[in-house]
């Protein structure tokens, strides 16, 4: 899968964005069960309108901490203990989705303390042992050493790290690294909107000429060179039609090494 479509503040508009990215050719889904930004029942209804086949999507949705949540719409007790929050997280979305397993489930931010984001990491484990997950990932994990030692204390690795493609943390240089000596997903988000010194830069603006494509497509198609998937959040349909021609045309690793930091 070269992009994920991505469906925060999608509000009432989710449903019949997510039948349009479907129907336009994504494959794949991440949201989260965090109503403050994600409508996950309109990507409930959004993909079982498309008349796409359970089995031939990847859905990812996020367990989202209280601390990532508005106070008005948790979607769990938060006075439970953290294994009932999770387990009621991935219940309502599988209710939402409309489906009994996903492809990813990703713990979307780091928890309180390294003790506690392995303690919800366990009870994301048992989701996978009882087949209601295919794989686990986490998001907003910025730091090395966090990450690696969560993959070295962990029983079930990390599929998918999912982060900022931004400056401000040198663009996970070490993380993508290590995700990809691992077999690791690392998939992007603010990939444009962080990047506007890239998308305008020469280097970028002459491929998109060379090419006849849009600097966005030439970003995205040379982060997909290097391993990552960038999520694709687009609500207009010549967008999700050009990010999908990704790869229409050829480029070169020189190319691709002077766009993406390394
Ligand atoms: N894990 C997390 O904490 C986290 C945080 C934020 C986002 N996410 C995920 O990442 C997804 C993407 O979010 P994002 O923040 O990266 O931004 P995005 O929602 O993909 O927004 C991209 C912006 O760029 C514009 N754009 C211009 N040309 C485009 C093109 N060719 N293709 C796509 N967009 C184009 C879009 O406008 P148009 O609509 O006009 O195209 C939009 O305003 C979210 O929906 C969500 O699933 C995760």
């Amino acid at each position: 899968m070269k992009l994920i479509y991505g469906t925060a503040w999608k509000k009432e508009r989710t449903a019949e964005l997510v039948e349009l990215a479907l129907k336009t050719g994504f494959k794949g889904v991440d949201t989260a069960c965090q109503p403050k930004h994600y409508n996950e029942p309109g990507v409930g209804e959004g993909i079982a309108n498309s008349g796409i086949k359970r089995e031939d999507l990847f859905l990812q949705t996020k367990f989202t901490s209280i601390a990532g949540q508005d106070p008005e719409t948790i979607p769990y007790d938060p006075s439970a203990p953290l294994e009932a929050q999770i387990k009621k997280s991935l219940e309502t979305s599988l209710v939402n989705l409309k489906t009994d397993y996903l492809d990813s489930l990703v713990m979307h931010s780091l928890m309180n303390s390294f003790e506690e984001t392995l303690e919800g990491w366990k009870v994301m484990e048992s989701f996978v042992r009882d087949g209601k997950v295919r794989q686990l990932g986490i998001s907003n994990c910025y730091d090395d050493e966090y990450f690696k030692a969560l993959y070295e204390k962990t029983e079930l690795k990390p599929a998918v790290l999912q982060n900022r493609f931004y400056a401000d943390s040198g663009y996970d240089v070490e993380l993508r690294a290590f995700c990809k000596d691992k077999g690791i997903t690392y998939q992007s988000f603010w990939t444009l909107s962080a990047n506007p010194h890239i998308l305008e830069g020469q280097t970028v603006m002459d491929l998109a000429k060379k090419y006849g494509t849009t600097p966005a497509v030439i970003l995205y198609r040379c982060l997909s060179e290097t391993g990552v998937v960038p999520l694709c959040g687009t609500k207009s349909e010549v967008h999700m039609k050009e990010d999908l021609a990704l790869y229409d045309f050829e480029i070169s690793a020189d190319e691709v090494s002077r766009v993406i930091p390394s």
